[in-house]
């Protein structure tokens, strides 16, 4: 399945993509937006963690970021200039019902701006309603581990989609639920940061069943908009496949990394292998009668983020962080490939495994790339970003997208992460992921080279562009 762009493109084969293929790039508002005190917004569990010494690399926080509260109109015709075809951007809780309570029209009215315009730049807004910020008020009661953290993301799911529905054509519940509630209530790398794997698991179930109650709202106020979920799907594989530990530390992995999530989902129950690794978490006693019915409710796409693999052994060796509850003797394993700065491993053919497994497992699904990139160390010479790695790793992503469509995956869009250089949650500003170079000390913004590449793809909707 591994295809270099050099073979795919050789003998002047073009890779043409499907007419309408879209092509978007990524942001979240935590990450990019700034302003984290403006009109009426309240602190989310990112303002608190950011603000906890020792939580965030170099102590950044979210303000003021890439400033793009302030700057939007300027950033929508940077994506109108690359042609985009899609932008795909989260809203704030903490703005739209500020420490989860009242609406609050101030915050949304950004939305309504950000919508318009990018309609007037011929651009689709794919609005996503959870990229990590909750509101610091709802943690307080309990975050993701409570259950009425689900009910109370529906009433901020109503207060959105009937200001915005009308106008926004594409919509996620959840981004990455995975990591909300692994990173955020079991390893505590990311915030709220706690280290509870009862917690996790809870999280995992609340942040599902928000997703199911936010289906509802979509169906019935935007009920002509395409609406699903978005997850961070991995390839995983035993480190030696004629070791029956390996094989086991695979399967439990890609259980609680994949499985879990999309199993409800798409199938309407947990998977049991799961429920039984996991059986003194407590997670089978949280689910409620009726719970995996609204939880399985159907979806229009699955939004797929797509960034590494993962490589593991029964062997333990120290590698695992509490991300992976009931996992723990599981350890991850390199194999010595080329990493991006992010230290992820690139495989390129990855990508092309990923969709194809999940559309064998997940027969019918209509997919999306969501998010795919990479962080390199860019930098700006004689006003210029020669971002060759991204390039690189852009090109070869590219290709496997191609190769998913031919081997028959439903694939309609591919959004890079991120349009901007962005805050990079536990990593702050350290990590450039974007296709646009952000000076933080001038707000000055540079496409890279990857962009303007980028540009050209979109407009051939082909490659070599
Ligand atoms: C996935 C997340 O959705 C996004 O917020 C993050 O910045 C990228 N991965 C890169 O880590």
């Amino acid at each position: 399945m591994t295809v270099s762009v050099q073979e795919a493109t050789s003998q002047g084969a073009t890779l043409r993509f499907p007419p309408g293929f879209l092509w978007g790039a990524a942001t979240a508002a935590y990450q990019v937006e700034g302003s984290t005190g403006a009109d009426g917004r309240s602190p989310s569990i990112w303002d608190a963690f950011s603000a906890t010494p020792g939580k965030v690399v170099g102590g950044h926080t979210g303000d003021p970021g890439a400033d793009h509260y302030r700057r939007m109109p300027e950033d929508v015709a940077l994506m109108r200039e690359l042609g985009l075809g899609a932008y795909r951007f989260s809203l704030a809780w903490p703005r739209v019902r500020p420490g989860g309570g009242a609406e609050n029209a101030a915050g949304l009215d950004f939305y309504d701006r950000l919508v318009d315009e990018l309609l007037a730049a011929g651009i689709t807004p794919c609005a996503t309603l959870y990229h990590w910020d909750l509101p610091q008020a709802l943690e307080e009661l309990g975050g993701w581990a409570e259950r009425d953290t689900a009910y109370r993301f529906a009433e901020y799911a109503e207060s959105a989609v009937r200001r915005l529905g009308d106008r926004v054509p594409v919509w996620s519940t959840l981004n990455e639920p995975w990591c909300a509630a692994m990173l955020g209530y079991g390893s505590g790398v990311h915030a709220p940061g706690r280290t509870d794997a009862r917690a996790a698991l809870a999280a995992a179930h609340h942040l599902l069943l928000a997703h199911g109650l936010g289906m509802a709202v979509l169906r019935e106020f935007a009920p002509s908009a395409a609406s699903g979920i978005t997850v961070n799907l991995y390839p995983v594989f035993a480190a030696d496949p004629s070791s029956a530990a390996d094989r086991d530390a695979a399967r439990r992995i890609d259980g609680l990394q994949n499985r879990l999530f999309l199993d409800p989902v798409l199938r309407g129950h947990y998977p049991s292998d799961v429920l039984g690794d996991v059986a003194d978490l407590g997670l089978a006693e949280l689910v409620k009668d009726g719970d995996l019915d609204v939880i399985s409710a159907p979806v229009d796409f699955v939004g797929v983020n797509f960034y590494r693999d993962w490589c593991v052994s029964g062997e333990p060796d120290g590698s695992h962080d509490g991300a992976w509850p009931g996992s723990e003797w599981v350890s991850f394993r390199s194999r010595g490939l080329p990493v991006t700065a992010s230290g992820w491993e690139v495989r390129a053919a990855g990508l092309t495994e990923c969709l194809v497994e999940a559309d064998r497992r997940y027969p019918g699904v209509t997919w999306y790339i969501h998010e795919n990139g990479a962080a390199y160390d860019d930098e700006v010479v004689d006003g210029e970003v020669d971002d060759a790695d991204r390039l690189a790793y852009l090109e070869t992503h590219v290709v496997a997208t191609h190769a998913a469509i031919a081997a028959g995956v439903d694939l309609r869009g591919y959004f890079y992460w991120s349009l901007l250089d962005n805050f990079e949650w536990a990593q702050g500003y350290a990590h450039r992921f974007g296709l646009v170079h952000v000076d933080y000390a001038t707000q000055v913004r540079t496409p890279k080279r990857s962009a303007r590449w980028y540009a050209e793809l979109v407009k051939a909707n082909a490659l070599p562009p």
